[in-house]
């Protein structure tokens, strides 16, 4: 693996466990949101809403009684719940409907992801919940759509991450000959 890569970057992975025991500061939770903030998107739309629900509030609670079953274990021992969202529609423009909307709200996780790494956190981004259910929970509003969740935590020392493609599989050209 190149030198030349950010540590950031080679090191972040997505756990599979969280130590219950961390408490995710108000000031940390403002950082991870400033991270996201920052990302570039389509036209400056910045199409993106976060919700943040810190372990063992009511609102935490009511949110795991949506996870499914796969991600439960993990998810619930994660000092944080952030339910991403994407504008789907931007208003004030002639644009029917932004296509690049969950394009720029992953853009915005991968920066909130990376800004968590950098500070000892780590993050595993979810779909594994019934998206419905936390749309009608959170009232979300026509326009904006529940995309992902982001379980956010500290990793306890033990865990262990997945494998990667190679560079030679994802620098594809076409056409191939
Ligand atoms: C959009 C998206 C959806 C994901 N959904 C799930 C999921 O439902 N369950 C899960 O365990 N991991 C999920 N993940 C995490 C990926 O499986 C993980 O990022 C991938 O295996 C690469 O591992 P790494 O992040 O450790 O490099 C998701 C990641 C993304 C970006």
């Amino acid at each position: 693996m190149s030198s030349e890569l950010l540590p950031v970057l080679r090191e972040r992975w997505s756990p599979r466990a969280f130590d219950p025991a961390h408490h995710l500061s108000d000031q940390d939770a403002d950082v991870l949101l400033e991270a996201a903030r920052w990302a570039p998107s389509a036209g400056n739309s910045q199409p993106w809403a976060f919700h943040v629900a810190r372990r063992n509030t009511p609102e935490w609670r009511a949110l795991t009684e949506h996870l499914a079953g796969s991600s439960r274990p993990w998810a619930s021992q994660a000092s944080a719940l952030v339910v991403n969202l994407s504008h789907v529609y931007v208003e004030d423009t002639d644009w029917e409907f932004s296509e690049f909307s969950i394009y720029d709200l992953g853009q915005a996780v991968a920066h909130m992801t990376i800004q968590a790494h950098s500070m000892g956190l780590s993050c595993r981004q979810f779909r594994a919940f019934d998206k419905d259910a936390v749309g009608r929970l959170l009232e979300v509003p026509p326009h904006w759509d529940v995309v992902t969740m982001t379980a956010i935590g500290r990793a306890p020392s033990e865990a262990e991450r997945g494998p990667r493609a190679s560079q030679r599989e994802t620098a594809i050209a076409w056409p191939r000959s």
